[in-house]
């Protein structure tokens, strides 16, 4: 067996030990399609800043094969790895990866699929996914798109290298791909501000899309079930994917640009608070997504005076900050015409009136009038807009 059998293999039966892989017919997709095809080029991060690696570096199968997101693009810019590799690292925003199996695992496996189906992905990327796809239903049931032509046409090169021919064409995923309709499931490997209604009048009635959200404060994934007349009712998922944004909904939607200027120090009020700021933005905090309902409009950006730490923005220009004393104490500074932490420490109480809920217990209503989040139940009174309207 070569070496990258072997170690797809690892990969395929780490995933599987860890949970993350409960179906043998992904487990056996895993152990199939060789990711190393797939990424013979990419970027690793050092010091802020990236390295473009390929395979006649050392290290770089044991690094394909690892659970690890590869990148893949920066800023849109084909060139941009041959300009690292000539000249040393450069700087840049990821625009395209190959996700971390382990994230590609979980979505795979949230999508329910069953022999036969017919899917659309939203983001070719490298094509490693859609492999997946394949060997799972066959590539006659696979239809794949993504935005950025270079992409699509080494992601068909790729797959054509292991005898995978699946549609795979150019096209902008927000208006899902009429031609291939109508699907049993929509996957997105890219996150959305709001589900575009295409998917939903592509998806046959009962059909399922499963994407990550693209929000600033509690991300996560979701699962809707497509209902007649482009509209949808689901649920978000008690595992979390968090993915690159879908080209047009990079920053556009959230309602906060990040970009309110945060000042030095001790220029706002300051005054002690018993909630971490951990708490209110790690994805790890049971709290996030709800803090990420009731701080609509509000995002994270690095503190100016400590970029280790993140500060609370709004696009009215309202911020706030948190530091940790010597003894332990967390003291915020806020300023601007909102007082940001104390919104926060609100939602937090009223959360806890709530009963605590997990991401999972939070559901998702789309029509053509509007998206809307609710607790519980569609017909619960706590209800949020997906995206400000
Ligand atoms: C995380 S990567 C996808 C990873 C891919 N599934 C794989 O296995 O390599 C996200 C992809 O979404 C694509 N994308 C962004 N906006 C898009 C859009 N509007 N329509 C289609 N694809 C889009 C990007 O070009 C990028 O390739």
């Amino acid at each position: 067996m070569s070496l990258a059998a072997r170690a797809r293999r690892r990969l395929a039966e780490n995933l599987r030990r860890d949970g993350t892989l409960t179906d043998a017919r992904w487990v056996a997709a895993f152990r199939r399609v060789p990711r190393h095809v797939f990424v013979p080029r990419f970027f690793l991060p050092e010091r802020g800043r990236w390295v473009a690696v390929d395979r006649s570096d050392p290290g770089w199968l044991p690094t394909v094969y690892s659970d690890s997101v590869l990148v893949t693009q920066l800023d849109d810019d084909p060139h941009r790895w041959a300009i690292a590799r000539r000249e040393g690292p450069v700087d840049g925003v990821p625009t395209c990866s190959s996700s971390m199996p382990g994230i590609m695992a979980v979505m795979l496996e949230e999508l329910l699929v069953a022999d036969g189906h017919r899917v659309l992905e939203i983001g070719s990327g490298t094509g490693y996914n859609t492999a997946l796809l394949c060997t799972r239903l066959g590539d006659e049931n696979v239809c794949t798109v993504d935005i950025d032509p270079v992409l699509v046409a080494s992601a068909r090169t790729a797959l054509g290298q292991l005898g995978h021919a699946p549609v795979c064409e150019v096209a902008d995923g927000e208006r899902g791909f009429p031609a291939g309709a109508p699907y049993d499931r929509v996957l997105c490997t890219c996150a959305v501000s709001r589900i575009p209604l295409t998917w939903l009048e592509q998806s046959r009635p009962g059909g399922l899309i499963v994407t990550t959200l693209n929000r600033p404060i509690g991300a996560g994934l979701v699962r809707i079930v497509a209902g007649r007349d482009a509209t949808g009712q689901g649920r978000v998922l008690a595992r979390d994917g968090r993915f690159m944004p879908l080209r047009a909904h990079r920053l556009r939607d959230n309602g906060a640009n990040g970009t309110a200027a945060v000042p030095g120090a001790r220029s706002g009020q300051a005054r002690t608070t018993e909630l971490p700021l951990t708490t209110v933005v790690s994805a790890a905090s049971r709290f996030e997504f709800f803090a990420g309902l009731a701080l609509e409009g509000v995002t994270t950006t690095p503190d100016p005076e400590d970029p280790a730490s993140s500060c609370l923005v709004h696009a009215d220009g309202s911020w706030a900050r948190q530091r940790e004393e010597d003894d332990g104490r967390y003291v915020v500074e806020q300023g601007g015409p909102r007082r940001l932490w104390d919104l926060a420490e609100e939602a937090y109480d009223r959360w806890h009136g709530l009963g605590k809920p997990g991401r999972d217990a939070f559901g998702v209503t789309v029509t053509a009038e509007g998206q809307e989040f609710w607790l519980r139940d569609p017909d619960s009174p706590h209800r949020w807009p997906l995206a400000p309207s």
